[in-house]
């Protein structure tokens, strides 16, 4: 297919879609695109996942069950774990995941191995487009070598480019489809023909000179998130020292209408995007001989951030006349953000066992998180805790880490004999 039947296809709304990871980004992406009526597939290993969307059924609480069976009973929608039907379709998006190894480096395997399989079954004429947030250089380094070796010429034969995922989970502002995409394909014509493809679905596209630009981008603006936030952080902990409120200090500063954007503190990083991201720039820039400063004091203060917050925890119960060893403490919310269930690098799970090594009896309620899951690191045997009165009085603190909108500040307050709160949940400043 060349570029003027692929953008023909497109406005006919004829190309067949395949998306590769049918996890928190892949998943709303192919819904956006069987929605506006495009053929979609979605690819994922895990076999689990197959037969329930195939039913209609959800697997990530705020991707509404509603939403996955109207695509499926439309007909636009199905998934497979069979990925011979990768050469049925004409764009791959490929959303798998990166986190980093267990030595903190970039853990490329899943981008690797799906760029593997899909260098088995393309065919000319297809386009390939990387969503995973990774380091500049990825798709000209990894994919495009993988795709060449089959003697495609890419821009003529197939076409490729790296667009960024910014999809936030559940922000109730912006999903997928509102999110200006930014695209950079290897070649004019990649660019062009991705643009019109994404266009197709999502308000805006933005296009830069390079899959490496648009690498870039993505770990810029993560890392101005990470930094930013570090910030905050270490401004908490000078601001308690001078018994200044640093949540009524950021209201205030929030009153200029230029050049101050709000960020707030927290119990530390989580997600699977700002916690990791910024150390696949790390890593890369040392191919070049850099390093990151920034990157790294930012890392340094928000994953000392658990250990602040357990020790306000045993000030706190050591003016009431308890000690840690022994407390029973409630960790109120278990999942790294509100209103959503991921529980990627959430912070709840550090701050379980620094108390648990300090002696403390934990337990955790999360309405988003009936039990936790086994993380790469922590493999908790823990279920939430009902919230009754009865079983808030049983606690000697109690420790809000997440600020879900369930919570009932009134009611938790009024039947807890202690809190330290994270997040200003408990006493907002204009409330
Ligand atoms: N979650 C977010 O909020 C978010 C936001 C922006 C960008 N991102 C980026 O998007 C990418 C995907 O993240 P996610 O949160 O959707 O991850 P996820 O873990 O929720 O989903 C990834 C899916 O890919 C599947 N998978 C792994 N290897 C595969 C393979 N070889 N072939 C087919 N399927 C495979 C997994 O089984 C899983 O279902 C990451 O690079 C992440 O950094 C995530």
């Amino acid at each position: 297919m060349n570029k003027e039947q692929f953008l023909s296809k497109i406005n006919q709304k004829e190309v067949v879609i395949g998306v590769i990871g049918m996890g928190y980004v892949g998943l709303p992406l192919a819904l956006a695109f069987a929605k506006k009526g495009f053929a979609t597939i979605g690819f994922d290993i895990d076999e689990k996942k197959i037969p329930l969307l195939n039913e209609g059924k959800t697997y990530i609480k705020h991707i509404a069950e509603k939403n996955i069976k109207e695509a499926v009973d439309s007909g636009k929608f199905s998934a497979t774990s069979d990925f011979t039907k990768l050469s049925d379709v004409d764009a791959i998006l490929i959303a798998v995941p990166t986190p980093l190894d267990h030595h903190r480096e970039p853990d490329m395997s899943f981008v690797k191995n799906s760029a593997k399989t899909v260098q088995k079954y393309l065919r000319k004429g297809q386009l390939v487009v990387l969503e995973s947030s990774t380091y500049p250089g990825t798709t000209e380094e990894i994919l495009l070598p993988l795709f060449e070796e089959k003697g495609f010429k890419v821009g003529e034969d197939f076409y490729l480019a790296f667009s960024p995922e910014r999809e936030d989970p559940n922000n109730p502002d912006y999903n997928t489809t509102t999110i200006p995409k930014v695209v950079g394909g290897m070649t004019d014509t990649c660019t062009e023909i991705t643009c019109a493809l994404y266009n197709q679905v999502i308000v805006k596209t933005v296009p830069v000179s390079t899959p490496r630009a648009a690498e870039a981008t993505k770990l810029l603006e993560n890392i101005y998130r990470a930094v930013n936030i570090a910030l905050v952080n270490e401004l908490k902990m000078v601001f308690d020292r001078m018994d200044i409120n640093i949540w009524e200090v950021i209201e205030a500063a929030k009153t200029k209408p230029f050049g101050f954007h709000a960020f707030y503190p927290g119990p530390g990083l989580g997600g699977h995007c700002i916690p990791i991201d910024p150390f696949y720039l790390t890593w890369k820039a040392r191919e070049y001989n850099i390093s990151t400063k920034f990157i790294e004091l930012a890392g340094e203060i928000n994953t000392q951030m658990p250990y602040y917050v357990v020790s306000q925890a045993v000030d706190a119960l050591n003016k009431h006349g308890k000690s840690v060893q022994g407390a029973k403490v409630l960790i109120l919310g278990a999942s790294y953000k509100k209103n959503i269930d991921d529980m990627r690098e959430s912070p709840s799970l550090k701050l379980i066992e620094i108390l648990r090594e300090k002696g403390a009896e934990v337990d955790y309620n999360d309405p988003y998180v009936p039990k936790l899951p086994p993380t790469r690191k922590y493999n908790y045997d823990m279920s939430s805790v009902e919230l009754t009165e009865e079983n808030l009085q049983k606690y000697d603190l109690v420790l809000l880490s997440t600020d879900h909108d369930d919570y009932d500040s009134k009611f938790i307050k009024k039947n807890s004999k202690l809190i330290v709160d994270t997040r200003n949940f408990f006493n907002k400043v204009n409330n």
